[in-house]
């Protein structure tokens, strides 16, 4: 296995020494990019580009060509489970994802099978070779996976949502019936994960979008319970190395002592709480993960630079900073203020390590 000649990003996971901020950006291969949307031209639908590891590897590595960042991630998406779960899954422009077969009945839900990593979801892992083979060692590779309740929200709904009536109908009226699909997804996220892992994924994060809509309660019984059990039975190493956890909830500021004791490696956290505050609820014992506000991003290279400042000032100094947007960059960003973004976590965040 060729020797990783960057390995801030897994040194700061693990709260080891680094020389600067490590930094990538959540959604980093996308369509603010005009590289990106000549690729995605090419392969004809999202999914087509998903499902074409030697594309799916380019889009992996356009933004490292660009940008000096210090991880890939694995270019793919959460809804690939609940595809090869049956549901058939498209993304139509300007309406985001939709399934032709949502999940509404106990037979619905009996009936979902659990997808093999190397059957049904096996172009992904062929993109995660393909892809740790082309980086030869460049930075690490994270593999990703939806959290079990996030997604439910897009199984029971059918599609985004904006009120989450379906899904949470369902959790209110027949609990033991959400239960029952959690738990399913909880199994196949794991056996997805783990494939990713065995594929060649250095860190593995679980992005949990829409559990900031629960209650704290339900928050609890309905997503960090299903996150709880994934992290239970995660592969921790492999090629002679930890293979840390990061779990995002959008949302999730308030749940963070909750969070980090799961015994993930990282918390990601979104820019509604400060880092400094982040840090002291938890213990400063896990890597926090974030957290500016993707919107900066509309600014100037200037303004980007000082909230950059800000960020990094308000972790402090000290080890377990992983600098990233607190939610995905959207696709009106201008590629020139991502340079700028990039480059000030780096020649900014060397006053903060010994
Ligand atoms: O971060 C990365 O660069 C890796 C790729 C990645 C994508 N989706 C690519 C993508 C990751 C990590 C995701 C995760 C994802 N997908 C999440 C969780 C992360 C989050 O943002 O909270 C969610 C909720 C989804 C579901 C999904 N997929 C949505 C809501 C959309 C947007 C639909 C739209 O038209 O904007 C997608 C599609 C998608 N996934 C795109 C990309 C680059 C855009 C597709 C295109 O090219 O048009």
């Amino acid at each position: 296995m060729t020797k990783l000649q960057n390995d801030r990003f897994l040194r700061a996971l693990n709260r080891e020494p680094v020389d600067v901020t490590p930094v990538w950006m959540m959604r980093q291969a996308g369509r603010y990019l005009p590289e990106y949307r000549a690729t995605r031209e090419k392969a004809g639908s999202f999914m087509d580009l998903c499902r074409n590891a030697e594309l799916a590897c380019e889009v992996t590595i356009q933004p490292l060509d660009r940008y000096p960042l210090d991880a890939a991630i694995l270019f793919s998406d959460i809804l690939t489970i609940p595809d090869a779960m049956g549901l058939g899954l498209s993304f139509n422009t300007g309406h985001g994802p939709k399934f032709d077969r949502p999940v509404r009945t106990a037979a619905d839900v009996q009936n979902l099978p659990l997808p093999d990593p190397e059957g049904e979801l096996q172009y992904v892992m062929n993109a995660v070779r393909t892809i740790r083979k082309e980086l030869d060692g460049r930075v690490p590779l994270i593999g990703f996976s939806g959290s079990p309740w996030t997604l439910a929200t897009y199984m029971v709904e059918g599609g985004g949502t904006k009120e989450f009536g379906k899904v949470k109908g369902m959790m209110f009226s027949e609990p033991a019936l959400m239960h029952q699909l959690l738990d399913k997804l909880a199994q196949s996220v794991t056996t997805y994960l783990n494939g990713q892992i065995a594929a060649g994924a250095q860190a593995v994060m679980i992005f949990d979008t829409w559990g900031g809509v629960l209650t704290p309660r339900d928050y609890q019984a309905f997503s960090l319970k299903y996150m709880q059990q994934i992290v239970d039975g995660l592969t921790r190493e492999n090629e002679g190395r930890k293979v840390p956890v990061i779990l995002y909830t959008k949302g999730g500021g308030q749940w963070l002592d909750k969070m980090a004791a799961t015994g993930a490696d990282c918390l990601g956290v979104d820019w509604t709480i400060d880092l400094a505050d982040a840090r002291r609820i938890t213990g400063d014992k896990i890597a926090l993960q974030g957290n500016m506000d993707p919107c900066i991003l509309y600014s100037t290279p200037q303004r980007i630079r000082e909230e950059v400042g800000n960020v990094l000032a308000s972790y402090g100094k000290g080890e377990g900073h992983v600098f990233n947007l607190g939610h995905g960059i959207h696709p009106g960003i201008d590629p020139e203020n991502v340079a700028a973004f990039i480059d000030a976590v780096h020649a900014l965040s060397g006053q903060y390590h010994a």
